[in-house]
This record gives structure tokens, sequence and C-alpha cells, in this order.
């Protein structure tokens, strides 16, 4: 069969795909003419995100409610279908979480990963992209940050992150039949233009976007900014905040890039530009007319002054930049938010 039809009637298997990262993937990818088969357990999703793809995509997906620990669930998944590559999304994300509870995150994140890994192996599918997260830099040394910056872990979850990312270099170096691509996201934010998916965190917000979001609608009274004395311009941490859209068309570059080259590969996913909190508040301000309210408090243990990333490779090797800027990620997260001021409960 041709590649490029091969490319579109083989699914490609989200794992986490109910989730925030892995529903917007999902719309990019079927947009770009894939069928895709979402995997998720729910744990931190809802079913209803499957009523939104439906009205944004139509058919062109399947879902199966299951654990990625569950290697029996993951067998007769590949066994009934003929899946061309996997995204894995599926995974436990809070770091505050992870330092409470090391063992679920380890059991989630990397047994999770292992059980997909040797159902692909099982099934002969050898193609992966994995999520993982700026986070493996720690506190780095100097901004911005290239791939070749030193690894290392300050919480249990980016442990996860590295460990994941370390099983997978064996496996490639062992097994040349393995296509692996690791991302490295930098700060995802910012929903699909439609309003009619988004980033619904359950309980009080962890992250910065979701919680200016919350304060604009009303559900909290004012925003904590954790520190006002870094070593930044205006004294408020620097992130680099990426939308949502821009990581998911991301995900596809990645996936041509393995089916191209034959070949794996590690890249940032970030804009390459540092965003103060001050920035992102001033912004949101600006974009949607909604004032933040906001208090400074004391800096969040285990935050770093500043982080953005080196996009010298992506740019290189995917052919891929971002493209939505700070203005575009306020208005398409408020947009979400004002529609859906309970996320999908509503
Ligand atoms: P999310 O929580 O919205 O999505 C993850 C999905 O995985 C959820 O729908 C959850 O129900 C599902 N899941 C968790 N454990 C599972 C299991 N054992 N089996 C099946 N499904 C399971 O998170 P997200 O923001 O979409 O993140 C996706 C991935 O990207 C995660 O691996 C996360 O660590 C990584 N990442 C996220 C960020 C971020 O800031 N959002 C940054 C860097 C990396
Ligand atoms: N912040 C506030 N108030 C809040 C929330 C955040 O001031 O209520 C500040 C933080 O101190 C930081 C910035 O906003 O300066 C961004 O914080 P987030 O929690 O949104 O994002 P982080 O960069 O701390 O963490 C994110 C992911 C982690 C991941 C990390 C590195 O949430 O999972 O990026 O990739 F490990």
């Amino acid at each position: 069969m041709h590649e490029s039809t091969t490319r579109m009637t083989q699914p490609i298997l989200i794992t986490g795909g109910a989730g925030y990262i892995g529903s917007h993937t999902a719309v990019t990818l079927m947009e770009a003419g894939h069928r895709v088969v979402l995997v998720d357990n729910l744990c931190n999703s809802s079913a209803r995100v499957l009523d939104r793809l439906r009205r944004l995509c139509g058919d062109a997906f399947e879902f199966v409610q299951a654990d990625v620990r569950d290697g029996a669930a993951l067998d007769a998944l590949f066994e009934h279908r003929t899946i061309a590559s996997v995204i894995h999304f599926a995974g436990l994300k809070a770091v505050g979480e992870s330092v409470a509870q090391p063992l679920r995150y380890f059991d989630h994140n990397v047994g999770g990963t292992i059980s997909l890994l040797q159902a692909m192996e099982r099934a002969g599918v050898r193609r992966l992209v994995f999520s993982s997260s700026a986070t493996v830099y720690g506190d780095p040394a100097s901004v911005p940050i290239p791939e070749t910056a030193p690894l290392t872990a300050t919480n249990p979850y980016g442990r996860t992150k590295l460990v994941c990312e370390d099983l997978l270099r064996e496996l490639t170096h062992a097994d040349a039949r393995w296509q692996v691509a690791i991302l490295r996201y930098f700060n995802p934010v910012g929903a699909h233009e439609s309003g009619l998916i988004g980033e619904a965190p359950s309980g009080v917000p962890n992250n910065l976007m979701p919680y200016i979001t919350q304060v604009a609608v009303g559900q909290r009274d004012a925003l904590n900014i954790f520190g006002n004395d870094w070593p930044t311009p205006d004294g408020t941490g620097v992130r680099d905040y990426i939308h949502v859209m821009d990581l998911a068309r991301g995900h596809l570059a990645a996936l041509r890039y393995l089916e191209r080259e034959q070949k794996s590969l590690t890249v940032n996913l970030g804009t390459g530009t540092g965003v103060s909190v001050q920035q992102l508040v001033d912004t949101f301000a600006r974009v949607t007319g909604h004032p933040i309210a906001h208090r400074h408090v004391a800096r969040r243990p285990g935050d770093v002054a500043a982080c953005w990333a080196d996009t010298t490779l992506a740019r290189k090797l995917l052919g891929w930049q971002a493209e939505h800027d700070l203005a575009r990620m306020c208005e398409d997260a408020w947009r979400w938010q004002a529609m859906n001021p309970g996320g999908y409960e509503d």
C-alpha cells in the first residue's frame, strides 16, 4: 500500500486521549485525515469530552476505556486493530501530589509506560511519541535551554519522566526497530478555538493559566503570585507558555518525522520566549477585559526563576515552530472557561 494511504487507514493510538493535551492532539490528527483510537481510564478526565470531539470531528475516532497498566486490555486493543503508531499521554501530572504519593506516580507513569511498551512489542508496533516535560531540566543553569542541557529530577513526578526517558533511550539503543520521539513540553495553555474542549482541572488548579481564568470567571477571589523577588526583570517567575494547538501540531510533526526518517529524536516543544507571571496577568486583562485581582505571596517550594526553550532543534528536525502568541493563548483559554465555567461537568 502507498505510504500516505497507509497513514490514513491505520489508526493512531492515543493514550490519555480524553485528557487536556491528548484531546487537542486528537483533533489535530483527525483534521489531518487520521483515524484515532483514544484509550483512557478517565481518572483525570471526563467522558463528556467525547461528545465534544464528535461535534468537532464526527466519528473519525473510537474510545476504549482502559488502563495502560492493564496488559490484557492493551493486547485486546492491538489485536483487533492495525495500529500504525502510539502517542503516549496517559499519566499523572501534579507535582505536589507526586511528593505525597510517589508509589502511585511511579505505578501510573513508569509502570504504565512499561506495560504499554510490552504490549506494543507483542503487537509489533514500535513507533511511539512520548510526553516528557521541561521538568527534566530541573533548575536550569542558563536559558534558553537546549536539549543537551543536564537532566535531573527535583520531585517524584519529574523522576518518573526521567526514568521513562532513560528507558526509551535504552530501548532504542538495544533495538533499532523502535522509533521514539521524546517531546519535552514547556508550559501548555489555551484551548481549541471553538471553546468546546480545554483544560478542566479538578479542584484548585495548580497551574497559572487555569487559576487566572477561574479568577476571571468569578470562581476564585484572587490569584496568589508566588514570589516577586525572583532574579527576573519584574521579580515574578518566567516560563515558556505554548498554545496547546501548537503543541498538538508538534505531535503530528514528530509522527511524520518518525515515518520519514525512521529514527528516534528528543526535542523541546516551546515558543522560545520567556513570559513572566506579571506579563501573563497583564496580557490576559488587556485581551479579555477582565482584570485579575492578585496578591504577592511567598515563593512556592520547588519553583525555579526562569525556564524557556531553545527551539532550534524542533525547527530544524521537525520544521515546526509555535505560531500562536500570548494574546491568542489568553483569548482561547478565556473562551473555553467562559463557555464552560464548570469544565465538562456543566
Ligand atoms: P491530563 O491529566 O489532562 O491527561 C492525562 C490523561 O491520562 C487523563 O485523561 C487521565 O485520565 C489519563 N490517565 C492517567 N493515568 C492513566 C492510566 N494508568 N491509564 C489510562 N489513562 C490514564 O494531562 P495533560 O496535561 O493532558 O498531560 C498529558 C501528558 O503530558 C502527561 O504525561 C503529562 O505528564 C505530560 N505533560 C503535561 C504538561 C502540562 O503542563 N499539562 C507539561 C509537561 C508534560
Ligand atoms: N504561579 C503563580 N500562582 C499560581 C500558579 C503558578 O504565581 O497560582 C506561578 C509559578 O510560581 C510559576 C508560573 O506561575 O512561576 C507557572 O507555574 P505553573 O504551575 O503553571 O507551571 P510550572 O512551570 O511550575 O510547572 C509546569 C507543569 C509541571 C512541569 C513544569 C516543568 O505544571 O508539571 O511545568 O515543565 F513539571
